[in-house]
């Protein structure tokens, strides 16, 4: 989960790294008095979850209060490739004397974590990246041993800060690695962190990325979520655990068990829909190994929910869990959700393959349900998904 810039701020803040005050608002009248509180002049910022929003005008220096009413009523509304802005943050000036760049991230190619620095940081980063890569210093981190005094050092120098700022620096970039550490993150990133005028070094733009697989020991990141930004279904389907990601433009719900058998049926169902008025799958939904009757039934009500879905292709492989107990799972399923009142009146291609899965065809078969047919290979249920949803 990618954080808006004030929440990167806050978590800085808890974590002892160097930062401006700073408030967010949503209407621009709410910048007069949060300006004066910040001491009569602010930056206001475009929270958005992209980059670039200086260079595209989402970064303004407003004078006074009633400037700063100005330009967050220019900011608020504002489309930054794509994403529109919805909030402003109101930070304190800096007197910047040189921007820098510093993260740490997780490098999977090497299997390692990475820091990454350069005295030449600000809104030009990427350039230099680009142009002159021997002026951001890669430096790789143990996971266990971390970013010690030491390896803090070898970063600063690398990077060639200057020696007036070492211990500066070494003290942020410790600060910053309890930040990826103890908040879980796969990324955080200051850009710029400047040296002020009097030479203290402040990250003065953050950016953060939450790793949602230690969402479990992490109950304070829920309240981060960008609520009102995500997708109903998918929030839904986040409630009831389900791993479930949708599609734009799909007709066809998908089910299945297993990560790569999912991911083998959205490209099967893409191709069969090619000659089906160009159907293509909506969603992906892993119901995992344990597919009982109550995980089946909340997949089935996620996909039913849909408005794309035009039909729905359960695609099981059994394993551990065998056919019959998945057959039954969908037999109890559509029961449950009869039970519920839920409108159930999408067709189901149902491919059973796998341990024990001629008894399960046999439960589906006696079950005898109105909607739901049988294929017994995985390009023909594709085939039959796409071609009952282009009807
Ligand atoms: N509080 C501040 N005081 C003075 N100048 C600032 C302040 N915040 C930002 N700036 C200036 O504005 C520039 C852009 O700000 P910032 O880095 O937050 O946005 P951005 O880099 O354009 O956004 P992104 O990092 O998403 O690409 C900074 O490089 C800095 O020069
Ligand atoms: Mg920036």
């Amino acid at each position: 989960m990618d954080l808006f810039e004030y929440q990167a701020r806050d978590i800085f803040a808890k974590h002892d790294v160097p930062v401006l005050a700073g408030e967010v608002i949503d209407t621009p009248e709410a910048a007069r008095e949060v300006t004066e509180r910040l001491g009569g002049r602010a930056v206001v910022k475009a929270q958005v979850k992209t980059g670039g929003r200086g260079k595209a005008g989402g970064v303004k220096l407003a004078s006074d209060p009633a400037d700063a009413v100005e330009k967050a009523n220019a900011i608020l509304g504002m489309d930054i490739k794509g994403h529109t802005v919805h909030k402003v943050m109101l930070a304190q000036t800096a007197d910047i004397a040189e921007e820098y760049y510093v993260s740490f991230l997780l490098d999977r190619t090497n299997r390692t974590f990475l820091a990454m620095a350069s005295v030449e940081g600000g809104v030009e980063i990427e350039e230099v990246a680009a142009t002159k890569p021997e002026a951001l210093a890669k430096i790789p981190v143990d996971a266990i041993e971390g970013v010690t005094e030491a390896k803090a050092r070898e970063i600063v120098e690398a990077a060639k800060f200057p020696a007036e700022l070492h211990d500066q620096v070494v003290n942020v970039l410790q600060k910053l690695w309890d930040v990826f550490v103890k908040e879980d993150a796969l990324l955080v990133e200051v850009n710029p962190l400047v040296k002020t005028g009097d030479g203290k070094v402040i990250a003065l733009d953050g950016k953060v990325s939450l790793d949602a697989n230690a969402d479990f020991r992490q109950p304070d990141h829920d309240a981060l979520e960008d609520k009102a930004a995500a997708n109903p279904l998918e929030a839904a389907a986040k409630a009831k655990g389900l791993n479930y990601v949708k599609l734009d433009d799909g007709q066809v719900g998908i089910i299945g068990n297993g990560a790569g058998l999912v991911m083998s049926t959205l490209d099967v169902v893409a191709y069969a829909g090619e000659a089906h008025s160009n159907v293509k799958p909506a969603n992906f939904l892993d119901i995992g190994g344990g597919a009982s009757a109550e995980v089946m039934a909340n997949g089935l009500e996620i996909i039913l929910g849909d408005p794309d879905v035009k039909s729905v292709f359960v695609n099981v492989f059994g394993g551990i869990t065998a056919c019959d107990a998945v057959a039954n799972g969908i037999v109890q399923a559509l029961e449950l959700l009869k039970s519920k009142g839920e409108d159930v009146s999408k067709p189901l291609v149902v491919r059973l393959d796998g341990n024990n899965a001629e008894l399960g065809r046999k439960i589906l078969t006696d079950a005898n349900h109105p909607l739901v047919q049988q294929v017994d290979t995985m390009d023909g249920a594709a085939d039959r998904a796409a071609e009952l949803a282009a009807k």
